[in-house]
């Protein structure tokens, strides 16, 4: 009788208790830098790509979640600028694992709801994977349970840069005054235009660093830090972080 109990009783506390968390109390837009499963693929003997490939059934599970628990948005850090610096045959291993991931999931997040966008420098991305990938961006614009964004060759500092740029371009057509930059319209140039900041940012495997991810856009986020790899990164995991974010108080600079 005890053996039994704990496991679908906690189960159903678990959900209770996440539903029992105000809808105001959630976060409206989840950021994640998925980190660890390089260390997670080493610590098996495994080659890196099968971390990776761990991590994007963790991907599946965030996206699950978010959904389960009414979270519009989430937001991933699937690969920066930095990482074609890699070595070629990790680089084409993820790049694989994203086309895998978008051929394979297309028809489900359709099923589910999922809106698909990208952030990032996606020219960059080989040319099948990026044709799939405004396929797939294509036919999931009218969903609307959820908005999956893949950050892909992104990097934060190139994304301000880029959009100081077109706006200094707009500025010497004469078609902007200074005077209109404020941080709204800012806000607009940055490929995120028209996304909530995130409100929570999560990041695994114990790192403490931003690593060029959001930076304009996760100006008051709360941060959660977990030592658990991406692989390891369980719906428990997502629910404790949820929980955390729950009971800290906001207060934008004020008091
Ligand atoms: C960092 O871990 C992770 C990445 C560079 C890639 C993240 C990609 C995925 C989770 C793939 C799935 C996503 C999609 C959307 C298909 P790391 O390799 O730097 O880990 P380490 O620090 O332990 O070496």
């Amino acid at each position: 009788v005890l053996n039994w109990t704990p496991s679908w009783t906690s189960l159903w506390a678990r959900h209770l208790s996440m539903h029992t968390i105000p809808k105001e109390k959630l976060p409206r837009h989840i950021a994640c830098i998925m980190d660890g499963n390089g260390r997670w693929a080493h610590s098996r003997g495994l080659p890196r790509r099968a971390g990776h490939r761990a991590g994007a059934d963790t991907v599946e599970r965030c996206v699950d979640f978010c959904i389960s628990h009414g979270i519009p948005w989430l937001t991933l850090y699937a690969f920066s600028s930095e990482n074609w610096n890699r070595p070629k045959t990790e680089v084409q291993a993820l790049m694989l694992l994203l086309h895998d991931f978008l051929k394979k999931r297309l028809r489900e997040m359709k099923n589910k709801g999922v809106r698909l966008l990208a952030i990032g420098d996606t020219s960059r991305l080989p040319k099948r994977t990026r044709e799939l990938l405004e396929r797939s961006i294509e036919q999931t614009a009218g969903n609307t349970k959820i908005n999956l964004v893949l950050a892909l060759s992104y990097g934060s500092r190139a994304e301000i840069a880029g959009a100081a740029r077109k706006i200094a371009e707009k500025i010497s057509a004469g078609e902007l005054h200074p005077d209109a930059i404020t941080e709204e319209t800012f806000g607009q140039y940055l490929d995120t235009a028209g996304m909530p900041d995130p409100d929570l940012l999560i990041r695994t495997s114990g790192e403490m660093r931003i690593s060029n991810f959001l930076l304009w856009q996760i100006s008051y986020a709360e941060l959660y830090l977990t030592d658990t790899l991406w692989p390891d990164f369980s719906e428990r995991d997502m629910e404790m972080a949820v929980k955390d974010y729950a009971r800290r108080t906001r207060r934008f600079g004020g008091i």
